[in-house]
């Protein structure tokens, strides 16, 4: 099939519009025998059928095993020169108390970022020292409980929290672990960096503030200062970024040893994934591999020992073992001079993905209840939202046949989708569940009407009572 002019540059025609490309799905995602996409063992149409649509899936085993290798390749390689790690999974990616303890069981410790975030991380059973605590506005409120609760390390992001952090730690008498969070000036996306002197953001505090900040860390008793914190940014490919930062932060780091103990540095989050067929991330173990050669040379070139390190991803685990699935509803050929584009409709949109709308993200799709020979036709997904932003994903190449009725799913939707949902338009967020074995759960229910009526104090009844009352009526009316 010929490229159609109206499709992006990088997206070329699929030879085969049913095939799954490689690394953009769920490891357990395959096609059964009757062509439906199958993952964990269970069926699209057979999740469709018992959950409804739109629905979040993810594929257990691999979150889980991504987890594991993750920290394997980390715990191996940063073994090779000489230290540990300690591997945080971000919480923002997706959080509910399942995916914690999954977590947990690959023993990875948990980054949360605000009281409600803590809350789901403790009410799953994770110990509070395993758990860091972010946020550049944790209110007071959440302070206290973090160091009332007994949380492993707080990250100070502003001179303001070393006060404030330091009189919670007093109060429940205990010494709180902390990091301080700077700007090394470096801003990574994908395969650029960007290296500025200056960083004009909200988040960690002016790098050559810090030393004077860590004099006054280190001046109160209750706190206890583990070392500086940095994110240069998220869906990273490549250590070229992480290594400009990290060599800006070792020379810090190097500068405040001369004061006191810096054991740990922490190199955040942001390490990348597929999610359109020319994205090509590095293997873990080979980010695992680049970091610990930055670390151990910039380390040796400065004569100081390799600190423990700590880092934060929470979408290279979460991200790729999570697909969406939706129903198709509209089908509109819209012609542009010579050429078609086929606007699918599908029954969510940006509130269950609003990564398109919010950072122009790309996304894939694929038809998930069967397979057939049509020609592949440029399509964009939208969604069903009063809004012309709301897409789920600009472009791809589905079979033409594509019809109402048909089920479709977007891959790599694990991470940053469900999390940053809304209930745009009344909307309910969709319920997840997750796949094992040939077994479906669901490990967060959907929303109903009723979650979506429950918190509007000007209805007195249920939306059950009021399409109960309604429907009566009618039938009253017609009698
Ligand atoms: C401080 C911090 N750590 C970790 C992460 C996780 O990043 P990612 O999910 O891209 O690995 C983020 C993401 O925004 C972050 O802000």
């Amino acid at each position: 099939m010929a490229h159609n002019p109206l499709a992006p540059e990088w997206l070329s025609p699929p030879a085969d519009a049913n095939v799954l490309t490689d690394g953009l799905w769920p490891a357990s995602a395959h096609r059964s025998d009757d062509g439906a996409i199958t993952i964990g063992g269970v069926s699209a149409p057979d999740l469709a059928a018992r959950f409804g649509t739109p629905l979040y899936v993810v594929d257990e085993t691999d979150a889980r095993t991504r987890a594991v290798e993750l920290r394997r390749a980390f715990d191996t390689e940063f073994a090779r020169i000489g230290t540990t790690v300690k591997v945080y999974y971000a919480a923002k990616a997706f959080l509910s108390t399942e995916v914690a303890r999954w977590m947990v069981d690959a023993e990875l410790n948990i980054d949360v970022c605000s009281g409600g975030e803590l809350a789901v991380a403790l009410a799953a059973g994770v110990a509070p020292g395993r758990i860091g605590f972010h946020g550049n506005n944790k209110s007071v409120a959440e302070i206290d409980q973090a160091t009332r609760v007994g949380v492993g390390t707080i990250i100070i992001d502003s001179p303001i929290e070393i006060d404030r952090v330091a009189a919670a730690a007093l109060r429940h008498g205990i010494v709180q672990n902390v990091r301080l969070r700077v700007n090394s000036g470096v801003h990574a996306h994908t395969h650029e960096f960007l290296a500025t002197s200056h960083e004009d953001q909200k988040f960690g505090v002016v790098f050559e503030d810090a030393p004077a900040l860590v004099t006054a860390i280190r001046a109160q008793p209750s706190l206890n200062f583990l070392g500086l914190h940095c994110h240069i940014g998220s869906q990273i490919f490549g250590v070229d970024g992480f290594a400009e930062s990290a060599s800006r932060l070792l020379s810090l780091h190097a500068e405040l040893l001369t004061d006191g103990p810096v054991p740990e540095l922490n190199l955040g989050g942001g390490f990348g994934i597929a999610y359109t067929s020319t994205d090509d991330p590095s293997p873990i173990t080979d980010l695992a591999a680049g970091l610990a050669d930055i670390v151990a040379a910039e380390c040796a070139r400065r004569s100081i020992p390799v600190p423990v390190i700590a880092i934060e991803p929470g979408r290279v685990i979460i991200g790729p073992a999570g697909v969406t699935l939706y129903e198709v509803g509209t089908i509109k050929p819209v012609r542009i001079g010579d050429n078609t584009r086929l606007y699918v409709s599908v029954d969510g949109g940006m509130s269950d993905n609003a990564r398109p709308a919010l950072y122009g993200a790309e996304f894939s799709v694929r038809l998930a209840d069967r397979v057939t020979d049509a020609d592949a036709a440029l399509v964009r997904i939208a969604g069903k939202h009063c809004e012309s932003g709301d897409i789920v994903v600009d472009a791809d190449y589905l079979p033409g046949d594509v019809a109402p009725g048909d089920l479709v799913m977007v891959p790599a939707t694990g991470a940053y989708c469900w999390s940053l949902a809304s209930n745009y338009n009344y909307l309910g967020r969709p319920a997840v569940v997750a796949v094992f074995d040939g077994e479906a759960r669901v490990i967060v229910r959907g929303e109903t009407i009723d979650d979506l009526l429950a918190r509007d104090t000007g209805i007195a009844e249920t939306a059950h009572e009021a399409t109960t009352r309604s429907d009566n009526e009618m039938k009253e009316s017609t009698r």
